[in-house]
């Protein structure tokens, strides 16, 4: 048989992401490609610019995306930011934390990890506690929104900690941004990535990141040049920066941009509040189904993130085994726990334009007839009616 072209399955993603992407993104995607140094082209940037300070609620004038993914986007920050010897704590408290070791590591620095309880929040007295006990330390990372686990930390806290002991902040707001708050210049954050395939609602591939002017001081100061060439920002910067002489860098992925233009358009139309206060009405929804079925969520009320909600999966439930069946069914895809986690919960995801009451009653309907043939000791009957109350 001859190979075809490929059409994917039509699939309502509510996992930790990819989410579902908005039709009018994928509609810019396929507008007609332009060459990456068109005048044309060079407005959409400054207008993409533009849209990811508003995201971001920052006026840091080096503000872009990354050509590639979230974790290029950790990457960036990482690498132009961390000096070899450079003493960098960083905050674990699930799979991304550990990743950001790495990134320290690798960037020739000596990582300090402070560790909570995977599904607990970052605890401020154990920073406070590594900042005394290193105070040579010149960098803090951590993950605002925990996707392993579905936690959320108090980053404008802990910035202002790390910032008291002197020490630079880069935070990963890759499931955060644009499902709950992320303030830049109010909470004083000096570098942060993102994803566009979260609560952005965009086709993956793409890592908006930000940096203020106290953190470009620390790269302008480099004694040793950035290792990696591609995300040496001194050299992006010729490309990205303002003005209308731009050289060429690397070939943008041109599309990508438009698709990325078209969601942060779509972010700045519901208005960030709004979108902030749909990503929290929908979890409650969710959350009325899935705790009238039984189902307990990992993380303390205090603490969840509304657009990844992390339930553990009922005693003697064949994880796998639902979730295939949502998906070969249903065409319904929730995400599998990670890392220490694995096997032991879902993680449903209500980021970006899969935030929709229709995919909640969906999910939950779904759930429960897969569990309810399966034998799981759940409560059936019960969802639907907890559901429309909170949507009455
Ligand atoms: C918190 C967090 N950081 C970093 C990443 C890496 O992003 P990507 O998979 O786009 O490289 C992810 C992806 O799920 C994430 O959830």
């Amino acid at each position: 048989m001859s190979t075809q072209s490929f059409n994917p399955p039509v699939r309502t993603l509510m996992g930790p992401g990819p989410s579902d992407v908005h039709p009018r993104i994928l509609g810019a995607l396929s507008r007609p490609t332009i060459g990456h140094l068109d005048p044309e082209f060079i407005r959409l940037m400054d207008e993409v610019k533009e849209l990811l300070q508003y995201a971001f609620q920052t006026e840091n004038a080096l503000t872009m995306p990354v050509s590639a993914p979230g974790s290029a986007g950790m990457e960036t920050c990482f690498v132009n930011l961390v000096e070899p010897g450079d003493k960098v704590i960083v905050c674990q408290n699930g799979v991304f934390g550990g990743r950001m070791k790495e990134n320290v590591v690798r960037s020739g620095g000596v990582a300090v990890m402070v560790e909570d309880t995977w599904g607990e929040a970052i605890d401020a007295n154990k920073l406070e506690k590594a900042l005394k006990a290193n105070p040579g330390a010149r960098i803090v990372a951590m993950v605002q929104a925990e996707t392993s686990t579905g936690v959320q930390s108090d980053v404008a806290a802990l910035v202002k900690l790390a910032h008291a002991h002197d020490c630079l902040t880069i935070v990963d707001t890759v499931t955060s941004l644009g499902g709950t708050p992320v303030k830049v210049d109010e909470w004083g954050i000096d570098a942060v990535y993102s994803g566009s395939q979260k609560c952005l609602s965009c086709t993956p591939g793409l890592a908006p990141v930000s940096f203020n002017e106290r953190a470009l001081e620390k790269i302008r100061k480099r004694k040793t040049p950035v290792q990696s060439w591609f995300l040496d920002l001194n050299l992006v910067m010729g490309y990205w920066g303002s003005g209308a002489k731009r050289a060429y860098h690397h070939t943008a992925p041109i599309n990508a941009l438009y698709s990325l233009h078209e969601a942060l358009l779509l972010l700045k139309e519901e208005g960030l509040e709004n979108a902030w206060a749909r990503h929290q009405r929908n979890h409650l929804t969710l959350k009325a189904g899935l705790e009238a079925l039984g189902l307990d969520f990992i993380v303390k009320e205090e603490d969840r993130l509304p657009q990844l909600n992390a339930v553990s999966i009922p005693a003697g439930v064949d994880d796998a085994a639902v979730r295939g069946r949502l998906l070969s069914e249903y065409n319904l895809e929730i995400g599998a726990g990670l890392g220490a986690l694995a096997g032991k919960v879902w993680r449903i995801g209500l980021m970006g334009h899969s935030s929709r009451a229709e995919n909640i009653l969906l999910c939950v309907g779904a759930l429960e007839s897969v569990l309810g043939d399966l034998g799981a000791d759940i409560n059936r009957g019960v969802a639907l009616p907890a559901m429309q109350r909170t949507l009455d």
